[in-house]
């Protein structure tokens, strides 16, 4: 699948199959992320890979928007050190998730965002330092309903800025 078409196809996915995600494929979409760029290639980032049902319980529980990563086989915790890059930590890491969620797209792999978490819980959870931000987390797992789904039919139907609303040309306004 080419990029373009993985960027395409990409949809925030709530429902997965139990079907665990291959090894192989897990190393994969980390090795996105891990090639990501980064504020003076500080590579800030660390990402915990949390596959244990308790621990995705207790995290789902500390949010209110985040419920579905019970059903989900991995959740990718992404933490960014602030002592090494305190203005870009968040952006970098930032960054290499959506590197994972496009390659996970490209591989037939669903991924949910979820900002919704309550970062003092976490952190004593996972047992990570103090002196990392938890960034956000994804899911990661095979859809339910699959992403071939009506993707086009999605695309086309979905919410977002017209193009000409959220571009100028040279200057702040002026249409493109
Ligand atoms: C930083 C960030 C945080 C998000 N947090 C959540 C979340 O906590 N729960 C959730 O269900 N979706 C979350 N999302 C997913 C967005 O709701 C979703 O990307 C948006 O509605 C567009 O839909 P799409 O991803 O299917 O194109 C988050 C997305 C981003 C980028």
């Amino acid at each position: 699948m080419d990029t373009f078409d993985a960027i395409q196809r990409r949809q925030s996915v709530r429902s997965y199959l139990p079907t665990p995600v291959p090894e192989g494929l897990l190393s994969r979409v980390l090795e996105a992320a891990r090639l990501a760029p980064s504020a003076s290639n500080r590579q800030p980032w660390h990402f915990i890979i949390v596959k244990d049902i308790g621990k995705r319980e207790a995290i789902a529980k500390s949010g209110l928007y985040g419920k579905f990563m019970v059903g989900s086989p991995v959740v990718i915790v992404g933490c960014g050190d602030k002592e090494v890059s305190p203005k870009w930590y968040a952006i970098d890491t930032a960054i290499a998730l959506e590197n994972i969620v496009i390659a996970a797209a490209g591989e037939g792999l669903g991924t949910c965002w979820i900002g919704s978490f309550e970062e003092a819980t976490v952190k004593e959870l996972l047992k990570i330092p103090e002196r990392y931000g938890v960034v956000a987390m994804l899911t990661l797992g095979y859809p339910k309903e699959g992403l071939d789904v009506n993707w086009k039919t999605l695309r086309l139907s979905r919410n977002r800025k017209k193009l000409e609303d959220i571009t100028s040309l040279e200057e702040f306004g002026t249409p493109l």
